[in-house]
C-alpha cells in the first residue's frame, strides 16, 4: 500500500461499537490552546495530534465505549527522535471526533528510558486491558515491557502504571536475538492449550523474522522454538500482526477465535521499503507520512496523520483482504451533488462537479465501460502497476480504454491536479480477459517543486465488463481512494498551492478514446471534525 505504513492494526469488536451511547461525556478538552488551526495542509477530518511528529498508530481498543488510539509522539517538534518518542493517546465516542490527552507512556525507566516504542493492547478475560510495549533500554537494546491502567474507573483511563518487572523480555546472548532488530509486540490471544501468545518483529542476517512467545500469566514469555513466520531477503519485519478474520460474513470476530469458520492473517511492515504486506481485523489505521520536505513540516509544527478508520474483512475468493472506510465517517457528509448516467466521451472529456467543498470532500463513482475489445494490449513486460501508471503519458488522451476517473484538489485552470484514474488493457491479443490498473497520481499535484511526487499504481483484480467503483475521501492534503468496492486502496499526500480552500475543484475525466457510462457519481461536502 504505497505511501502508507500499516503499522499495527487496530482491532475492535464491532458488536460494541455502538455502547457509546451510555452517556459518558467527553470533557471539554478538545480546543486545546495549542492546537493548530487555520492552515491549508492541516486535515480536517483525519486524526492528528495537536501538533508535531506522529508516526504508527498503537493498540486502538473499545473500552466501556470509549474509543481508544494511543501512538507514537515526539512531543517536541516536528522532526522525530526516537530516543524520545512517547505514547500520545487520544478517546472518541464515535471514530472522528477525538479528544487528545496527555501521553499514556513516557520514557522514565531503565528498561524504556530511550523510547517507548510501538506495542498493542491486550483486553484480557477479565475485560481489563493491558499494554504490551518495546522499550529502547537504557543500552540502546530493545525489550518488551508490560504497563497497565492505574484506575479502571477513570473512563479515559488516562494513567498506566509500568510493570516492576519490566522488561519481560530481553535479547541477550543465548536467544541470539538482535538487540536493535526487536520490536512492536502484537496483541496476545489465548491458544487452545490456554496460553496466551504473541509475537514480535526481528531480523537475522536478510531475513524478516515473527518471533513467537506464549506465556500462562502474560508476564513470564517463553520464546518458541520456531518463528512463527519468517522471509529471507526481506530484512527486518516491524509491526507484525496476526489474527483471525470470519470467511463468510464481514464482521468482526474476537482476536482469539480459532477454528473452520476463520483464517488468519498475517501482516509485517518491511522496514527497508516502508510497505506492508496483509492485515485483517474489523477496524484499522495506518499512518500516513508527509510527502513534504522536513523545513516545510517544522513551519507546520506537524508532520504525520492517520488514514480514515477501515472495515477490513476476506473477499469471497477468501484470497483477497477488502478494506473500507468505517461507516462512521459517512455522519460528516453534509450537501450532496449527485449524477446518473452521464457519459464521458472518448477522446479527452472533462466535466466540472460542482457544489461540493472540493477540498474536503467525499465521492463514490460507478463507471461502466463499453467497447471492451477497443482496450490496447498490455506490454509483455508491463508487470509493475506502478511502472505503468509513472509512465509520462499514462494519463494522456490515448487510443485505448481510459485513462478515466477523477481530478481532484484541482485548480480551475488545471495549473494543479491530482488524478485518480482507471485504465483497462487486454491480457493479451488473443484472450479475452483484461487487466484493471488503478493510479494516484500527484506529479502535477503541486507548482511546488519541493513534494515528493510518486506516482502510485495497483492493479485491480475485478472483471471490467461489470460496473467499476471507485471512491476518493478528500481532505486538504490527502487523497485516499478505494477502487472495487475496496479491493484495492492508494492513499497520496499532496501540498497545492492555488487548488486550496474555496479555489479548489473536482472533475471527471476520459482521456481514453472509448466513451464511458458514469452510471451515478455522489460527491458530499464533509464538515470537519473535531
Ligand atoms: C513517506 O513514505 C514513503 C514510503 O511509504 C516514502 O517513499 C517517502 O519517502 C516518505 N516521505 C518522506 C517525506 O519521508
Ligand atoms: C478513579 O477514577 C474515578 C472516575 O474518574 C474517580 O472518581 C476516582 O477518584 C479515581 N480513583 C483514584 C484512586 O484516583
Ligand atoms: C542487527 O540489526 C541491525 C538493524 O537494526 C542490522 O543492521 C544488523 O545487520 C543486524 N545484525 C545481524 C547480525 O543480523
Ligand atoms: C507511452 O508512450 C510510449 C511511446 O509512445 C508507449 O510505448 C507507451 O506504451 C505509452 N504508455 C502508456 C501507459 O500509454
Ligand atoms: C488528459 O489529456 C490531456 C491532453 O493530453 C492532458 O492535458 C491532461 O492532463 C490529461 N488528463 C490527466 C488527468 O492527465
Ligand atoms: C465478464 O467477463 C468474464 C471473463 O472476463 C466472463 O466470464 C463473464 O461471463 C463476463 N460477464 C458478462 C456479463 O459479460
Amino acid at each position: 500500500m504505497a505511501n502508507l505504513l500499516w503499522c499495527n492494526t487496530a482491532i475492535f469488536l464491532l458488536a460494541s461499537l455502538f455502547l457509546a451511547d451510555n452517556a459518558i461525556v467527553i470533557e471539554a478538552l478538545k480546543h486545546s490552546p495549542n492546537r493548530i488551526k487555520n492552515q491549508p495542509y492541516r486535515t480536517s477530518y483525519h486524526f492528528q495530534p495537536p501538533k508535531n511528529w506522529m508516526n504508527d498508530p498503537n493498540g486502538p481498543m473499545i473500552y466501556n465505549g470509549v474509543y481508544h488510539l494511543f501512538y507514537q509522539w515526539y512531543p517536541n517538534g516536528a522532526v522525530m527522535k526516537v530516543n524520545e518518542i512517547v505514547w500520545g493517546h487520544a478517546t472518541s465516542k464515535d471514530l472522528i471526533n477525538w479528544t487528545p490527552h496527555s501521553p499514556a507512556i513516557k520514557p522514565s525507566r531503565p528498561s524504556d528510558i530511550n523510547g517507548c516504542w510501538s506495542g498493542s493492547v491486550t483486553i484480557l478475560p477479565s475485560g481489563k486491558p493491558v499494554i504490551l510495549y518495546t522499550g529502547n533500554d537504557v543500552n540502546n537494546r530493545q525489550v518488551q515491557n508490560l504497563a497497565k491502567p492505574k484506575n479502571l474507573s477513570d473512563p479515559y483511563l488516562r494513567h498506566w502504571t509500568k510493570s516492576p518487572v519490566n522488561p519481560l523480555v530481553t535479547p541477550n546472548a543465548v536467544n541470539h536475538i538482535n538487540s536493535t532488530a526487536f520490536r512492536d509486540p502484537t496483541t496476545a490471544w489465548l491458544g487452545r492449550n490456554g496460553r496466551w501468545r504473541m509475537i514480535t518483529g526481528s531480523q537475522e542476517g536478510r531475513r524478516g523474522l515473527a518471533l513467537l512467545y506464549t506465556s500462562r500469566d502474560f508476564v513470564s514469555w517463553k520464546q518458541s522454538a520456531k518463528p512463527l513466520h519468517y522471509n529471507d531477503g526481506s530484512g527486518m519485519w516491524e509491526c507484525p500482526d496476526f489474527f483471525p478474520v470470519a470467511k463468510t460474513t464481514s464482521d468482526g470476530v474476537d482476536t482469539s477465535s480459532f477454528g473452520v469458520s476463520v483464517k488468519h492473517v498475517l501482516k509485517v511492515s518491511l522496514s527497508d521499503t516502508s510497505h506492508d504486506y496483509y492485515t485483517i481485523g474489523t477496524i484499522l489505521w495506518g499512518w500516513v507520512n508527509e510527502s513534504s520536505p522536513e523545513k516545510d513540516n517544522i513551519k507546520k509544527g506537524w508532520a504525520g496523520l492517520q488514514a480514515i478508520p477501515r472495515k477490513v474483512w476476506l473477499d469471497k475468493s477468501g484470497k483477497r483482504l477488502m478494506q473500507w472506510p468505517v461507516k462512521e465517517i459517512e455522519r460528516l457528509r453534509t450537501t450532496q451533488v449527485k449524477w446518473e448516467n452521464k457519459v464521458l466521451e472518448g477522446g479527452g472529456s472533462l466535466l466540472d462537479v460542482h457544489g461540493v467543498t472540493a477540498a474536503q470532500a467525499d465521492v463514490d463513482v460507478l463507471f461502466k465501460v463499453s467497447g471492451l475489445e477497443k482496450a490496447d494490449v498490455i506490454e509483455p513486460g508491463w508487470t509493475d502497476p506502478q511502472l505503468i501508471c509513472s509512465q509520462k503519458n499514462a494519463s494522456s488522451v490515448n487510443s485505448g480504454l481510459g485513462p478515466f476517473g477523477l481530478m481532484v484538489l484541482a485548480s480551475k485552470n488545471l495549473e494543479e491536479y491530482t488524478s485518480v484514474y482507471l485504465r483497462i488493457f487486454k491480457a493479451s491479443q488473443k484472450s479475452m480477459d483484461h487487466v484493471v490498473v488503478m493510479c494516484s497520481d500527484q506529479s502535477r499535484s503541486s507548482l511546488d517543486k519541493g513534494n515528493d511526487k510518486t506516482t502510485y499504481g495497483a492493479f485491480l483484480d475485478i472483471s471490467p465488463n461489470q460496473s467499476i467503483s471507485l471512491r476518493t475521501l478528500i481532505d486538504n492534503s490527502i487523497v485516499e481512494s478505494f477502487g472495487g468496492k475496496g479491493k484495492t486502496c492508494i492513499t497520496s499526500r499532496v501540498y497545492p498551492k492555488m487548488a486550496i480552500g474555496e479555489n479548489t475543484h473536482l472533475f471527471a475525466f476520459n482521456n481514453g478514446s472509448q466513451n464511458v457510462d458514469v452510471l451515478s457519481l455522489s460527491a458530499w461536502s464533509m464538515k470537519s471534525s473535531l
